[in-house]
């Protein structure tokens, strides 16, 4: 048991990372829907609710609203931009449309006399982002906050602990955002911060053990961070009766499949390593189209697993790494929908068992992180950045053959070397090597050659949705490219890729 904060989402850009700051506090929160009912939130008993911001406007007739009545149960709650927008107008504020929207960074005062501002500047800058704003207070509140455009810029009632703010303090632009919501949770709601992966990692081996008791659990295992952490604090809560399943398909990167393997080996699990390198490479054969090479894969991939699943037999629980942005994703409120194994369609239907078990799905993504390192797991898996399904099969352009996956596996293994010694591994988000399939003249001593091209591509990102090419600077690429083509035998010309996602992807293929 511990301290729970509730976040109502009314469809905001920004909800999970207002969710995100509040554990940062180290305050447990959870995401619904704004339509929970008011019983469901009595049993929760949150020690304070957050209404999220939103695409509407209150007096729209279709636009997401609340209750009355959540004003009445006693608990403190925090409106943000829509959020405090509903919180007035539901008490009888007055919220009407600007004649002009306010957009971005903006100076404001604070009443540093509120618990809300407690020990804070009394000038900062703060994100906006509205054409509404509230123009008459509800009874009982006062202005907490001002901005040249917004004279309401936060609000506050006391007494009844409402507090309400134009503005984003979730998004870093905001000066002590991110203070102001711990001020909340601290000073209003009262919050200790008893939320910490030491305590998760505690609560959630028992509850394995609990609900598993003596039954067999199946996990596959990629090697990324969700399914790494996942079979640590599974092999932690019921040890020999995990069994891990890793298909290595022999499109890792370099010393990879080795790698995973090490990272397990004082672990207490049944591991087991498939080497289907032969029989992956077998059936992409001669195959070119992206599309083809990434349906063979996951197939392929199914009859693997399968096969070996078969030789264990049923399991009662299949384990998946599903985590908490999946779950938001799929809809707050909704009943959460199964993330199938990232590189296999529906790995469910084809394995006998009996009930899935989700630990992590209440996990954001550098939670996830800091419990792996919490339960002792390498830096080499706890840090390690995304890697397709598909493997090098999408990084080589056009068929795949054993020498190609070898030039880039070690053309790759130089670039990581790199980039880790300029200092720039955890800033980069993803990096890799592509083996275009053009060849260029080069000369090498006295002697012409006809090489490959092998092109460098590195983002940053936060969603890898959209992303940045990394500005590596000029003498670490230097050094990078110098390194390859005297390391790296048919590779004579490097180049670097700077599109940015969109209109270009991440991988090439
Ligand atoms: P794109 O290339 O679509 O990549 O910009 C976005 C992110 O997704 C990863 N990616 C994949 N992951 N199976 C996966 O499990 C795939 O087929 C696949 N294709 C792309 C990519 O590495 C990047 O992180």
């Amino acid at each position: 048991m511990h301290e729970l904060i509730i976040v109502l989402d009314f469809g905001g850009q920004y909800n999970q990372l207002i969710a995100r700051r509040v554990r940062e506090c180290n305050v447990y929160c959870e995401v619904k829907s704004y339509k929970t009912s008011l019983e469901e939130i009595k049993k929760l008993s949150p020690k304070g609710i957050i209404f999220t911001g939103g695409p509407n406007s209150v007096y729209d007739e279709a636009s997401p609203k609340i209750s009355k009545e959540i004003f009445e149960l006693g608990i403190p709650v925090l409106g943000i931009c829509y959020g405090c927008q509903l919180m007035s107008y539901v008490l009888g504020g007055k919220v009407e449309s600007a004649k002009t929207s306010e957009y971005g960074k903006t100076e404001t005062c604070f009443d540093t006399s509120s618990l809300l501002f407690k020990s804070l500047p009394q000038k900062g800058i703060t994100w906006m982002s509205h054409t509404d704003l509230v123009t008459a207070l509800p009874q009982g509140f006062s202005s907490i906050a001002q901005s040249s455009e917004c004279p309401n810029a936060a609000i506050a009632d006391p007494e009844r602990k409402f507090y309400g703010m134009q503005y984003h303090p979730e998004v870093l632009h905001t000066e002590n955002g991110v203070n102001m919501i711990k001020n909340f949770l601290t000073e209003v709601c009262g919050c200790s911060g008893d939320w910490s992966m030491a305590n998760y990692a505690k609560t959630a081996i028992n509850e394995i053990r609990e609900r598993v008791g003596e039954g067999k659990v199946l996990l596959a295992l990629s090697g990324g961070v969700d399914s790494s952490v996942l079979a640590a604090l599974l092999s932690k809560a019921v040890g020999k009766n995990l069994t891990c399943i890793f298909v290595d398909h022999g499109l890792m990167r370099k010393n990879e499949g080795d790698e995973v393997e090490q990272a397990f080996a004082d672990w207490d699990v049944n591991f087991v390593r498939v080497n289907a390198g032969k029989r992956f490479l077998d059936k992409l054969k001669g195959v070119s189209d992206p599309e083809t090479k990434r349906k063979i894969i996951g197939e392929e991939f199914i009859r693997v697993f399968e096969d070996e699943a078969k030789k264990i037999g049923k399991v009662d629980f299949l384990a998946q790494g599903t985590i908490y942005p999946d779950v938001i994703e799929s809809g707050t409120g909704d009943a959460a929908v199964i993330k199938s194994h990232h590189n296999v369609g529906g790995l469910p239907d084809y394995v006998d068992f009996k009930e899935i078990i989700e630990p992590l799905r209440l996990l954001f993504k550098d939670e996830v992180r800091a419990l792996g390192t919490e339960l002792g797991l390498s830096d080499v898996l706890v840090w390690r950045q995304p890697f397709p399904g598909p493997g090098l099969a999408i990084r080589i352009i056009g068929d795949i053959t054993e020498e190609k996956i070898a030039i880039l596996q070690d053309a790759d293994a130089i670039f990581r070397e790199e980039i880790a010694i300029a200092g720039m591994d955890r800033t980069i988000n993803q990096y890799f090597a592509v083996l275009t399939s053009m060849r260029s003249v080069g000369v090498m001593g006295d002697g012409r050659t006809y090489d490959y091209t092998l092109a460098l591509r590195g983002v940053t990102t936060t969603d890898f949705m959209t992303a940045d090419f990394a500005k590596i600077p000029y003498d670490v690429l230097a050094k990078i490219s110098n390194r390859i083509v005297n390391e790296v035998k048919n590779i004579n010309r490097i180049v670097y890729d700077i599109t940015t996602k969109p209109p270009s992807t991440i991988e090439w293929e």
